[in-house]
């Protein structure tokens, strides 16, 4: 579980009064749940995922992790417990797929076999068969394969939370299409709690299990699909969706 009570962020410039990126921010995210957190470019999104790492410190409230709260926390064993996806995958260049894959268990200081073990069972959790791809280099792959390598990266070590930041923003709508099946699937089989950033509505209804919509780093609405279809919190909700149906229309 992780719970967010009235966490703020400001980021404070030289000159100017500062950005308020995180407003207010109060949620509780269940354990095993996947909470899609949805808004448009600028809302708040990616600064209120890496409050939750601690790559960002709030300017106010509190977070809890299975109840205690993360300041409590040292830093390394809190992010050991959380997987972390970002939208442009952050796989390492001049690494071939299993060494990025591996890395994290490597710094754990496994052993080489373990390691090898481990990085054909997250291969093939993500649909990349582990002969074809373990000695490829992230340039060999397409923006499919590298966001699913991505992904088992973040599995490694098998942490009970993930923070998926805009994982399949970037692919084509054929890839999406069928990352977001795949993704469905690895879903049910590895149960985590998951908080999955997009600006993608139809994404967020398709994958998450509830979905929280964010504005100007204040959070709108919670809730399934329902009730944003039929009782949207406010103006702002109703226009949200409409453009993203009409998006959805569009595409068809
Ligand atoms: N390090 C930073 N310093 C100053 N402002 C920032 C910083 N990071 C983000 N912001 C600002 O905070 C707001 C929210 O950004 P972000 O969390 O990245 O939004 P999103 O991920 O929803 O697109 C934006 O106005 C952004 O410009
Ligand atoms: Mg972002």
């Amino acid at each position: 579980m992780i719970e967010f009570a009235e966490v703020s962020k400001v980021f404070h410039e030289p000159a100017g009064d500062g950005i308020v990126a995180v407003d207010r921010f109060s949620l509780t995210v269940e354990a095993g749940e996947t909470l899609g957190l949805i808004g448009t470019s600028g809302c708040g999104k990616t600064t209120t995922m890496k409050l939750v790492n601690r790559l960002i410190e709030p300017t106010g409230g509190r977070i809890l992790l299975e109840g205690r709260d993360i300041r409590e926390l040292d830093v390394i064993s809190l992010r050991r417990r959380i997987g972390y996806v970002i939208q442009t995958g952050g796989l390492f260049p001049h690494m071939t797929v299993a060494r990025n894959i591996g890395l994290l268990c490597e710094v754990e200081n496994w052993t080489a076999g373990d390691i090898r073990v481990r990085v054909r069972e997250l291969l093939d959790l993500v649909n990349l068969p582990p002969d074809d791809f373990a000695d490829r280099y992230p340039r060999d792959l397409s923006g499919g394969q590298r966001q699913r390598v991505g992904v088992a990266r973040a599995l490694a070590l098998d942490p009970p939370f993930m923070l998926m930041d805009e994982p399949f923003g970037a692919l084509d709508p054929i890839s999406r299409d069928k990352i977001h099946e795949e993704f469905a699937q690895l879903k049910e089989r590895v149960r985590k709690t998951t908080v999955l950033v997009t600006h993608d509505m139809a994404e967020a209804f398709k994958l998450a299990d509830r979905i929280a919509l964010m504005h100007k780093g204040r959070l709108v609405q919670v809730g399934v699909e329902d009730d944003f279809r039929e009782r949207p919190a406010t103006p702002f909700v109703e226009d949200f969706l409409r453009s993203h149906l009409h998006e959805e229309a569009s595409d068809a």
